[in-house]
């Protein structure tokens, strides 16, 4: 008998939430296929079986006192899809989420961590890696000095939060020097002149490929669906409306068939 989920959330009654909610069919079918596939697996090589690869997914939260944060609405659904997706062609895979209610995929090293920072210091731990996906929207700010004690009213106005600049993971990594993963990809949103900005994004990162998000039909983070186009420094390719899951899988095959022509 094997588990999947549950998830935590909120449950279908207001109000309520936590541990309790049915794993997303999404879960289920890879946990189903990551245990099909682990018999299978030990009998055939698989496109990526040998490889490491570090996962970046969801948001990050920057603490402005012990109970509140700054954030974003990223779900992690098209990271954590990727991380699972690279762990069945046989990748060892290490996933750095940032806070989500999804559960671990399964087949997967999985480090959770809460701050970008955080975030960069469990990739560091990560390498050597073949191939790094950067698919967290992490926080490019946060607050300097988080207040250790709770911050009050107190009848002076509002506070004014000094901000720092947040390190930069996909440049960092796309950057390194002795250990750089052999493949960086990146994620992009734009709205407008999205393979020229992506291209830029992925010269000044550094990174070889950018997974750019057109979003300019409404916004992507939660929904299941993606327009993307994978932009490289020579071309662009513009995919199909796919859902998330499927975006995952023909990345992960993208990925194996790049590592196998350089083989
Ligand atoms: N990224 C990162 N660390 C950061 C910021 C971004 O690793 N501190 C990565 C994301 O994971 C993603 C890519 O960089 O792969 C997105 O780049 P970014 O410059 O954040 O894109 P946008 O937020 O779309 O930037 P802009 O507002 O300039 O369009």
């Amino acid at each position: 008998i094997h588990v999947v989920g549950p998830n935590a959330g909120e449950s279908a009654e207001r109000g309520v939430a936590g541990p309790g909610r049915l794993a997303e069919v999404a879960e289920v079918r890879a946990a189903i296929e990551a245990l099909l596939a682990r018999d299978a697996g030990q009998r055939e090589r698989k496109p990526l079986t040998g490889r490491r690869v570090v996962v970046t997914s969801g948001p990050t939260h920057e603490p402005i006192d012990p109970v509140r944060y700054i954030a974003n609405r990223s779900s992690g659904k098209q990271g954590h899809a990727i991380a699972a997706a690279l762990a069945r062609l046989g990748a060892q895979v290490t996933l750095v989420p940032g806070p989500v209610v999804l559960a671990d995929p399964p087949g997967v090293s999985t480090v959770h961590v809460e701050t970008a920072q955080e975030m960069l210091d469990a990739c560091l731990a990560a390498l050597p890696a073949d191939i790094a996906v950067c698919a967290a929207a992490v926080a490019d700010w946060r607050v300097a000095q988080a207040a250790g004690q709770k911050l009050k009213k107190d009848g002076g106005g509002p506070p004014t939060l000094a901000m720092a600049e947040n390190p930069d993971i996909l440049r960092t990594l796309s950057q390194r020097q002795g250990d750089r993963p052999a493949l960086v990809v990146g994620f992009a949103a734009e709205t407008q002149n999205v393979v020229d900005y992506a291209r830029a994004k992925l010269v000044k990162k550094g990174c070889d490929w950018i997974l750019a998000n057109d979003v300019s039909g409404g916004g992507v983070f939660g929904r299941d669906d993606n327009q993307v186009i994978l932009v490289d420094a020579t071309g662009a390719e513009r995919w199909t409306v796919l859902d998330k899951q499927a975006v995952a899988e023909r990345m992960a095959g993208r990925i194996a068939g790049h590592v196998s022509e350089g083989a």
